[in-house]
């Protein structure tokens, strides 16, 4: 089955509202645009309602780094799926490693979070990924598959269809260490089987995304394999004209 590249930005806790707002301007397309990649970027809250006044017909989408799973009342500080639609979000990042770590995010939590931002018509970016010592131990494969059946179990599998799972070794994150294209492709390839298993067919559909120290010079290779959909990019999504090479390096398919 086809599917599209998708290249998401996560700018983590970076850049405020003009400084969103001048990337915005030197991302814009040359005419002609991304060609066939899809493109969403991770902003802070704060710069959202920006960036989405500032990328009005420019094809690229809005993703939320974080959703809470209750739609309104007394949660001093979250903000809601509905919120999140309000400002014209497509994407939501769920259970990025950083928040499992710092923020002590559960696989319950993460997998509540996913099934209320389908519930809104939001597109759940499941982060899963092994540390280093699960790897060096053999257990990586192992490891992830349990997170992707934690987090989808609960979900249909129509919902389940809905999902993209973003294959994040923890190692890996703004490290400059990457595993080997062959070894993601083993990943993403387990990770599809995991899906299969729970979902049947829709997981032929299903984009998995590759992060973890992307950059211009490394896209290709992850995209070129034939489980590997797209990449979240972390630091690589912050300078504007980089960000615009590495997704022209990514129009492989
Ligand atoms: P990195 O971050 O590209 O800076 O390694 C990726 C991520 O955390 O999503």
């Amino acid at each position: 089955m086809e599917r599209k590249i998708l290249i998401v930005g996560n700018w983590k806790m970076n850049k405020d509202v003009s400084e969103a707002v001048v990337f915005a301007k030197e991302f814009y397309p040359e005419p002609g645009g991304f060609g066939d990649v899809d493109v969403a970027v991770c902003p802070p809250f704060t710069a959202m309602a920006a960036l989405k006044e500032a990328f009005t017909n420019t094809g690229i989408m809005l993703g939320a780094q974080n959703v809470f799973y209750e739609d309104r009342g007394a949660f001093t500080g979250e903000v809601s799926p509905s919120m999140l639609k309000d400002l014209g979000c497509k994407f939501v990042i769920i259970g990025h490693s950083e928040r499992r770590e710092h923020m002590k995010e559960t696989d319950k939590e993460i997998g509540r979070k996913v099934m209320v931002a389908l519930k809104h018509r939001l597109t759940p970016i499941l982060c899963v990924g092994e540390d280093l010592k699960q790897r060096e131990m053999g257990r990586a494969v192992g490891f992830v598959r349990v997170q992707v059946d934690k987090a989808l179990v609960d979900l249909s599998s129509e919902e389940m269809g809905r999902v993209v799972i973003a294959y994040e070794p923890v190692w890996a994150i703004g490290t400059g260490r990457t595993p080997t294209s062959g070894q993601v492709e083993e990943m993403c390839q387990a990770i599809r089987a995991t899906v299969a298993g729970m979902a049947g067919a829709v997981a032929q559909g299903m984009r998995i995304l590759y992060g973890g120290s992307v950059q211009k010079e490394n896209i290709a290779q992850f995209v070129q394999e034939p489980n590997i959909d797209g990449a979240l990019v972390g630091g690589a999504s912050l300078r504007a004209a980089d960000f615009r090479e590495l997704i022209a390096q990514a129009q492989v398919r």
